[in-house]
């Protein structure tokens, strides 16, 4: 945990950011990670997915957005996905941030915003997850979600094992049956906020999974921590629960080996498919998931500097 939250530091420097995205030598891991810059090209991603027999959820890179015109062309993209999941009838649906929507400088834009996905989502009987962002968010997310929700059933959210707070709002959403993708949460966040060593944060993703796959509404376990995995089935197992009633979720581009052995298995899998321009802040978060994926950028960095006339 203490190298994610020293890169999660590093990676928010501007300078860093700047020589990131500047030089080239971070392009062949972004597009391990991410799958391109284009709709079209995410879409061929998720035609491939489903053709190997897992389903995809759509996301348009981008947080914080700060300014009404960048929200509402987020929104647009977003009805855009939509219309192109329905006209190739893909197996998909979408994930969005609220700070893309407007929610950074005004709520109100996030939540107008939302509505209009989630109900452009519901004609087509499509599915729209709300990720969870940093903390900050973390009430005011919840709060949108369960106004809207009150109207429309097509709409999930996302709980982090790793805040303090996540056993209560599990527990709460369980009782209004909302469905939830549980992850570990990838975010720099205060101790006073989130549990800080790994051994807890699994321990708490395990508790919440047994809670949300025995009394939840078709959650979403979304990790690639095998040991959790085989948990998961083991449980599901052990108290007669069908693997109809959940689904594992996973990023494009990590643990493919994994991702063929869930679907080899029969339990449900569904890729979460980024793309766009504003990679920055997303490939970030998974630079400091693994001391690994440094490595191989920085490798890239040196045998670039090395090959300078
Ligand atoms: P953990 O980090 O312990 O990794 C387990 C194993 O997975 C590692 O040993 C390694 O093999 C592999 N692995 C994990 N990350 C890797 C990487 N970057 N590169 C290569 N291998 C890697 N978070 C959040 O705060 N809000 C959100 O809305 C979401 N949404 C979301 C959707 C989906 C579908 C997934 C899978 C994850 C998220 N997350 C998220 C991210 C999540 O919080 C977490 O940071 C990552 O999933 C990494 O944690 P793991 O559970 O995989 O375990």
């Amino acid at each position: 945990m203490l190298f994610r939250e020293t890169m999660l530091r590093v990676a928010g420097l501007p300078a860093v950011e700047q020589f990131v995205i500047g030089g080239p030598s971070a392009r062949g891991l972004v597009r391990r990670f991410v799958a391109g810059e284009t709709l079209s090209e995410a879409l061929g991603a998720v035609r491939e997915l489903n053709a190997d027999g897992a389903s995809a959820t759509l996301n348009l890179l981008g947080e914080d957005v700060s300014d009404l015109a960048g929200a509402d062309r987020a929104r647009d993209e977003y009805i855009r996905q939509l219309a192109a999941i329905a006209a190739a009838r893909l197996d998909a649906n979408i994930s969005v941030k609220l700070t893309q929507l407007g929610l950074t400088f005004d709520r109100s834009v996030a939540q107008k915003n939302l509505e209009a996905v989630v109900v452009r989502a519901a004609e087509q009987d499509c599915f729209v997850r709300i990720d969870m962002e940093s903390s900050t968010y973390t009430q005011v997310t919840l709060d949108l979600f369960y106004a809207l929700f009150e109207r429309y059933q097509n709409v999930g959210v996302v709980i982090q094992a790793y805040l303090h707070r996540g056993s209560s709002d599990v527990e709460e959403l369980i009782r209004r049956q909302a469905r939830v993708r549980l992850v570990k949460g990838a975010y720099r966040e205060p101790a006073t906020v989130a549990m800080q060593r790994k051994q807890d944060v699994d321990r708490s993703f395990a508790r919440l999974m047994e809670r949300l796959v025995e009394h939840g509404r078709f959650p979403a376990l979304a990790t690639h921590d095998s040991r959790l995995i085989q948990y998961a089935i083991g449980q599901s197992h052990a108290r007669g629960i069908g693997r109809e009633r959940f689904e594992f979720q996973m990023l494009y581009g990590i643990r493919r080996d994994l991702q063929a052995d869930v679907r080899r298995r029969g339990f449900g899998l569904r890729v979460y498919v980024p793309y766009g321009a504003e990679w920055y802040p997303y490939f970030s978060r998974r630079l400091a998931e693994r001391p690994a994926n440094l490595l191989f950028l920085l490798s890239s960095v040196l045998h670039e500097a090395r090959d300078q006339p």
